[in-house]
């Protein structure tokens, strides 16, 4: 049987990881007041850190992510943000686990740490997950198989040693959600020069690592499995050329998209897209 909390759920998410992007301001400022326009597909902004509590007080009719977050609530950890302190900046979504934070030294085990602080803050998870290199197997074992134990990492770690987070009803502003990002770091724009999966290619995987969260919250998880809703992305050089082969997958509950969130008129398109599912 699949678990009722790991099926797909309603519609569809689009989420903009703008990276250590734009430079200034004010170029930020008028990127996000051009998506304000766009109107009721899910859309998430997840702009660099400076910005973010200015933003999301405008509130700009999107809902605010960011794209990182320390996972000890309090004290002498210079640089750091604690979820608290998204929280009460307005912030409802937190990217946990990006490729790019792994490649920087985030290990399975910090991932698990910043996903628990998370979800026991109250704010929606964002889990990025995704292997470096495909291989030729069309039934894709060896991804599949790094896609799971790195999902296993993250939620049986995060819950490892202690009691299961209270979701709250504040927890997101489209209810209490964890959210997966299938990535495959080999389509990510920068490194694949916008090559993405096919839309083959990510719905086959992201139906198994909704079987594989089926497994996990069928078990020592299943508290957290009642609780919330689960949505499972792609992300991967998404434009607004492909956006819509993704987006019309039923497997596919949404994209995260970095490159082309930049670029408001292509950014629109793919929100055009995923209002059409
Ligand atoms: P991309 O980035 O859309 O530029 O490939 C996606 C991501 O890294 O989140």
């Amino acid at each position: 049987m699949v678990f009722e909390g790991a099926k797909s759920a309603g519609r569809k998410f689009v989420v903009a990881n703008w990276k250590m992007n734009p430079q200034t301001y004010g170029q930020a400022d008028r990127l996000a007041r051009s998506v304000a326009a766009y109107g009721d597909a899910r859309v998430i902004l997840c702009p660099p850190f400076p910005w973010l509590t200015d933003f999301s007080h405008k509130r700009f009719g999107v809902a605010w992510g960011a794209q990182d977050v320390f996972y000890e609530n309090s004290g002498a950890y210079t640089g750091e943000v604690s979820a608290k302190m998204l929280l009460s900046s307005g912030v409802r979504y937190v990217i946990v686990g990006h490729s790019e934070r792994r490649e920087l030294g985030d290990t399975d085990a910090i991932v698990a740490k910043k996903l628990r602080a998370v979800l026991e803050t109250g704010l929606s998870p964002i889990v990025c997950v995704g292997e470096k290199q495909r291989t030729k197997d069309k039934e894709l074992r060896t991804e599949k198989e790094f896609v799971r134990k790195q999902l296993q990492a993250a939620f049986q770690g995060a819950f490892h040693n202690g009691a299961l987070p209270r979701l709250s009803t504040r927890q997101s502003d489209y209810g209490p959600r964890v959210i997966i990002a299938y990535e495959p770091v080999w389509a990510i724009s920068s490194r694949s020069g916008g090559r993405s999966d096919t839309p083959d290619g990510a719905a086959e995987m992201i139906r198994f690592i909704r079987d594989a969260l089926a497994k996990l919250l069928e078990g020592s998880l299943l508290r957290l499995g009642r609780r919330a809703k689960f949505s499972v992305l792609y992300g991967g050089s998404v434009d607004g050329n492909n956006a819509a082969g993704f987006l019309g997958r039923p497997e596919v509950d949404g994209v995260l998209v970095g490159g082309a969130s930049l670029k408001s008129k292509e950014f629109q398109k793919i929100v055009a897209a995923a209002r059409e599912y």
